[in-house]
């Protein structure tokens, strides 16, 4: 769908940057600028920067950074259409009918059409379930406890012994291509289409909207594989979805409870904890926890208490965690999964170890500690210095000499001594940064060469102070920027400039219409320019090294390419007029 560049310049004109963030987290003034905590990585102390003269984010944690629209993008996992569209109804301009393209308008029709075959897929399913004909189905949920309330909640259902769904839903128009796109047959040349699903019971997945997505299929005794689920379709992306999540958003609860089953979701739900939901057994995405992190500050691990349960644990841990989550991880021990637990201890005892479950710190100590003989001094000398070495995670001093001092009077040892094997492990990795996330996507991270440094470092300083153009638009071209994305932002900032006699730095990143590429452009814009504070001196002297640094660059790099005698002379000369070159700030 596309809109025209005025309609998108005036919508985001329209809508203050500092405003539309506050909407979601808070910000305090600083400066010239607000800074808050990044929604973005879990962090303690705020680097999250909202530019108000840029209009304009960036956050010097992770690199992420951007407009209204980027936020929007990031924030609420929006395609950039959808952007545009939520930020119009907000600030009240009407939206032209979109140009949409023949491509995305095919696109958009296939979907609907396989959404529309999942719908109709689950009414079937549902109405085999509860039809007189053969019970068997309606049999096995009962037999495991669920009540017809539950049954109509997630719209459970069968597939039966005959299939049949094919030919019911030919019966409703579809065509053979578009239920080969759904992903409930498997076609075959020689003898047609076939339900994928047979003699199973069914759990269709249902997306934040309660549109049916996808299926889960479970065998109703022991063969394998004991699930059977849709494959990633048009309409079904795994990684991006929970669950049970449609019904948890609105259970109004301070945590989820993240399980990993069907039957644990639904056993949950029944038992009046509705705001379980679960990632089905792959492993958690981050896509997954920062959705999460839209609803709830917390999330209630509440995995299989099998070792594959307590792996999957570990490795959940840091990922909520850095979608800035706080974890905590319940014990369900003697028995294997809440479904269980409930059947044999009830919904109080559930309750209690909920109200008992365990800070993730803990958990993961707790779980490091089980490959360690403690009747074995070496063993248990470097099982503390192993604590100690996680004790790091912690950045801020306080919180680090809290759970210091919580580790040492769970495991007896003296606090001084846990304290020095802490001080010990950080001096061993001085040097390597401590981080507890790893999910960083910072431009930065890239190494840049200098050159690149120089030329970001101008683009940001010609779009923050577009007055600066004026005095080296003689000297620098779009030319010199010989690499992308530079090139084309320089060519965005000279003609945003010409045309207009200004620079927006925010109006610059409408032009880039992926998240990620305007991360990236955003972090380019986002340099810190010498500002005004400065001796008006020092500020020039500057200027003229980044331009003549990049003026020097692009010569070479002309000198490497010449065929022709006459030509190097032409660059020989530039290059010795170079170094006469001075560009002066103070007068006119
Ligand atoms: P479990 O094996 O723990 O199943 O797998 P469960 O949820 O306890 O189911 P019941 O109680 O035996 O009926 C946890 C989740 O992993 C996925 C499913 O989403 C399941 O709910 N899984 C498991 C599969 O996708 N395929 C399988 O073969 C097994
Ligand atoms: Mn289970």
């Amino acid at each position: 769908m596309y809109y025209p560049d005025e309609t998108i310049e005036e919508i985001r004109s329209r809508t203050d940057i500092v405003a539309f963030i506050s909407s979601y987290i808070d910000l305090k003034r600083r400066g010239a600028n607000y800074v808050g905590r990044c929604p973005f990585h879990s962090e303690k102390t705020p680097s999250f920067s909202v530019n108000p003269s840029r209009q304009m984010y960036h956050c010097f944690g992770c690199g992420t950074g951007g407009n209204v629209f980027t936020f929007a993008m990031e924030y609420d996992n929006l395609t950039f259409p959808e952007a545009v569209q939520m930020l119009a109804k907000r600030c009240g301009v009407s939206l032209p009918e979109a140009e949409e393209s023949e491509e995305s308008r095919k696109q958009d029709s296939i979907k609907k059409r396989v959404l529309d075959i999942q719908n109709d897929a689950g009414v079937f399913y549902y109405s085999v379930l509860k039809s007189d004909k053969d019970r068997a189905g309606y049999r096995y949920f009962t037999g495991r406890g669920l009540t017809d309330d539950t049954i109509r909640k997630f719209g459970l259902g069968y597939s039966g012994k005959t299939g049949g769904l094919y030919r019911y839903l030919k019966g409703k128009g579809y065509s053979d291509s578009e239920l080969n796109m759904s992903g409930l047959f498997s076609f075959d040349e020689r003898k047609g289409a076939r339900d994928k699903f047979w003699n199973r019971v069914m759990f269709p997945i249902m997306d934040v909207n309660n549109r049916v997505i996808a299926f889960g299929g479970r065998v109703m005794g022991d063969a394998l594989p004991k699930y059977l689920n849709s494959p990633e379709t048009v309409v079904f992306d795994k990684s991006r979805n929970l669950y049970g999540l449609n019904y948890a958003k609105k259970s109004r609860s301070k945590y989820f409870i993240l399980c990993e089953g069907y039957m644990d979701v639904i056993m949950l739900h029944q038992a009046g904890f509705e705001c379980a939901c679960a990632s089905l057994g792959t492993a958690l995405t981050q896509l997954q926890a920062n959705l999460i992190k839209r609803y709830v500050n917390q999330v209630i691990i509440s995995y299989d208490s099998d070792d594959a349960g307590t792996k999957a644990s570990l490795r959940a841990i840091p990922i909520l965690k850095n979608a800035g989550l706080s974890v905590k991880v319940l014990d369900m021990s003697p028995y294997k999964d809440p479904d269980e637990f409930i059947k044999n201890l009830g919904v109080d005892e559930y309750r209690n170890r909920i109200d008992n479950a365990e800070n993730s710190f803990y958990f993961e100590i707790s779980v490091l500690e089980r490959n360690y003989d403690f009747s074995d001094p070496e063993q248990k000398t470097v099982f503390f210095n192993e604590t100690a070495r996680r004790l790091l995670v912690f950045e801020d001093e306080l919180e680090r000499s809290n759970y210091t001092e919580a580790i040492a009077a769970k495991y007896n040892i003296r606090t001084d001594q846990l304290k020095n094997l802490v001080a010990k492990q950080s001096a061993n990795i001085a040097g390597i940064p401590v981080s507890s996330g790893k999910y960083k996507r910072n431009a930065n991270d890239k190494k840049e060469d200098g050159i690149g440094q120089a030329q970001a470092l101008l683009l940001s300083w010609m779009a923050g102070e577009p007055g600066i153009i004026e005095k080296i638009k003689d000297i620098i071209s779009t030319e010199d920027f010989f690499e992308e994305p530079y090139r084309r932002l320089a060519k965005l900032i000279f003609s945003q400039y010409e045309n207009e006699g200004t620079v927006v730095p925010a109006k610059i990143l409408n032009n880039f219409q992926n998240a990620e590429e305007q991360t990236v452009v955003a972090n380019i814009l986002s340099r810190n320019i010498p500002d005004d504070k400065r001796d008006m001196n020092e500020k020039e002297k500057v200027l003229n090294e980044i331009v003549k640094r990049i003026r020097k660059q692009s010569i070479d790099r002309m000198t490497r390419n010449v065929t022709k005698l006459e030509e190097l002379q032409n660059l020989m000369i530039m290059r010795a007029d170079l170094q006469k070159l001075h560009i002066s700030l103070q007068d006119g």
